[in-house]
C-alpha cells in the first residue's frame, strides 16, 4: 500500500480550513481593526477567488492524502454567494467525515440555514464574544446586534446543524465579566460554548501576552459557580479541551493556543479563498494553486504538489511564541479564516 503522508513532525493531513473571502461585515478589534480595514484596504479582487469547482476539485484531491474534515471560514463564509454552491460541491466529494463552517451569525436566516444543511453541511460554529449590549458593539466593532446572533445559533440548531457550537474570544479588560454570562446562557441548551484564548494572530491588532486571559482562569471562573470535570478528546488533534458540568447540562471547551500549545497535533492546512495554502495560522508566506488551476491541472498533480508542501512542513508556532515573535510578519486572520 502506499506510505501514509505525513510532516517532518510526523503529523498527518487530516483537516482544510477554506477561506471563501476575505471580507467580512464585522470589525472585531482582535481581528480585523477599523482603522486597519478601512474602505481603502486591498480585499482581494473576485476574479483572484478559487471557484466552487476549484474548491471541490482540491477537496477531492486531498482526501486520498488523508483529509476527513473540511471547514468553510472567511472573513465572513456567508458573504460569499456562491457559499451554498460550495458547501454541495465539497459534499458531493467521497471520503469526507464532516463538513463544517465558522460564521459570525450576521447572515444566518433560517432560510440560510435550512438550504447550507440540504447542500450538506454537517455543523456550524457561530462567532459571540459578549451579551451585554455594550461590550458586544465594542467585540464586534459594528454595533451588530446579539439578539440576532442568539436567533442565527437557534437557526442552526433548527436546521439539525447540531451540536451548535459558540466560540468567545476572551481579551483581558474587554469581555472577562462575559464568560459565567455566557456559559450560563448556553448551560443545559445543547450548545458547546468554546471559550478562545487571544492569539497573536496577524500584524494589526496589536497583541500582548498581558491581554490573554488563559483557560485556567476561565476554568476557574466557570467551575467556581458550576463544577466541571474534563472529557477525553473526541479525537486526535482536537483544539479545544473538553469539559462537562457535572450536574449534566452539557459541556464546555478551552481553546489554550497561547498557554499549553498543541501544534504537535496540528493536522490543520488552510487555504485562502485566492488558493494560497498555509501550514500554519501563523504563516508569513502562501505557496499558490493559482498556476496549477489557470492550467487545469489534474487532481493527482494537486496531491502531489501539496503532499511534498506538507512534508516539508515544520511549523510550531505557538509553541515558540514570544512578545517577540508577535511582531513578525504574519497573515492577517480575515485572510486565513482562523
Ligand atoms: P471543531 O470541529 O468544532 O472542533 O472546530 P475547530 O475548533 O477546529 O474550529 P473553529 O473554527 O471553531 O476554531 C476555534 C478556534 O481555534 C479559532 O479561534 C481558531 O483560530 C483556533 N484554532 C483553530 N485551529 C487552530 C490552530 O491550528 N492553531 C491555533 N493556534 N489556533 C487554532
Ligand atoms: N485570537 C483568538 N481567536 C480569534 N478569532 C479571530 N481573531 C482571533 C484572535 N486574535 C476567532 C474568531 C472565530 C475564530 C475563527 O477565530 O472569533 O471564532
Ligand atoms: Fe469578521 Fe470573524 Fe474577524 Fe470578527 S473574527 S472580524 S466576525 S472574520
Ligand atoms: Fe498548528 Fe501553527 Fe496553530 Fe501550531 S500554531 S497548532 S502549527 S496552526
Amino acid at each position: 500500500g502506499e506510505e501514509a503522508l505525513t510532516d517532518r513532525l510526523g503529523r498527518p493531513l487530516r483537516d482544510l480550513r477554506v477561506s471563501l473571502t476575505d471580507r467580512c461585515n464585522f470589525r472585531c478589534p482582535y481581528c480585523m481593526p477599523s482603522d486597519v480595514f478601512g474602505p481603502d484596504y486591498p480585499f482581494l479582487r473576485p476574479d483572484a477567488l478559487m471557484s466552487p469547482d476549484e474548491i471541490a476539485k482540491l477537496v477531492r484531491a486531498l482526501v486520498p492524502l488523508g483529509l476527513e474534515k473540511v471547514r468553510l471560514t472567511g472573513g465572513e463564509p456567508l458573504l460569499r454567494r456562491e457559499v451554498v454552491e460550495i458547501v454541495e460541491k465539497v459534499a458531493a466529494v467521497p471520503g469526507l467525515h464532516e463538513i463544517a463552517m465558522t460564521t459570525n451569525g450576521s447572515l444566518l436566516t433560517r432560510e440560510k440555514a435550512m438550504a447550507l444543511k440540504k447542500a450538506g453541511l454537517t455543523r456550524i460554529t457561530v462567532s459571540l464574544d459578549a451579551l451585554r449590549p455594550d461590550v458586544a458593539a465594542r467585540m464586534n466593532g459594528v454595533r451588530f446586534p446579539v439578539h440576532r446572533v442568539l436567533t442565527a445559533i437557534e437557526a442552526a440548531e433548527e436546521a439539525g446543524l447540531a451540536p451548535v457550537k459558540v466560540n468567545v474570544v476572551v481579551r483581558r479588560g474587554w469581555n472577562e465579566d462575559e464568560v459565567v454570562a455566557i456559559a450560563e446562557r448556553f448551560r443545559g441548551t445543547g450548545v458547546i460554548v468554546r471559550f478562545i484564548e487571544y492569539m497573536d494572530v496577524g500584524t494589526t491588532n496589536g497583541w500582548r501576552m498581558e491581554d490573554v486571559v488563559t483557560a485556567d482562569e476561565i476554568l476557574a471562573w466557570i467551575g467556581a459557580r458550576y463544577p466541571l470535570e474534563p472529557l477525553p478528546p473526541r479525537r486526535e488533534g482536537e483544539v479545544a479541551t473538553r469539559y462537562r458540568y457535572r450536574d449534566g447540562q452539557g459541556e464546555i471547551g478551552v481553546i489554550h493556543s497561547v498557554s499549553r500549545p498543541f501544534c504537535r497535533f496540528c493536522t490543520r492546512l488552510r487555504v485562502t479563498a485566492a488558493g494560497e495554502l498555509f501550514t500554519c495560522l501563523f504563516g508569513a508566506r502562501g505557496v499558490s494553486l493559482r498556476p496549477l488551476f489557470d492550467r487545469g491541472a489534474a487532481e493527482e498533480e494537486i496531491a502531489a504538489f501539496v503532499a511534498d508542501v506538507w512534508r516539508k512542513r515544520q511549523d510550531r508556532y505557538s509553541e515558540l511564541r514570544s512578545e517577540a515573535t508577535a511582531r513578525k510578519p504574519k497573515v492577517e486572520m480575515s485572510r486565513i479564516g482562523g
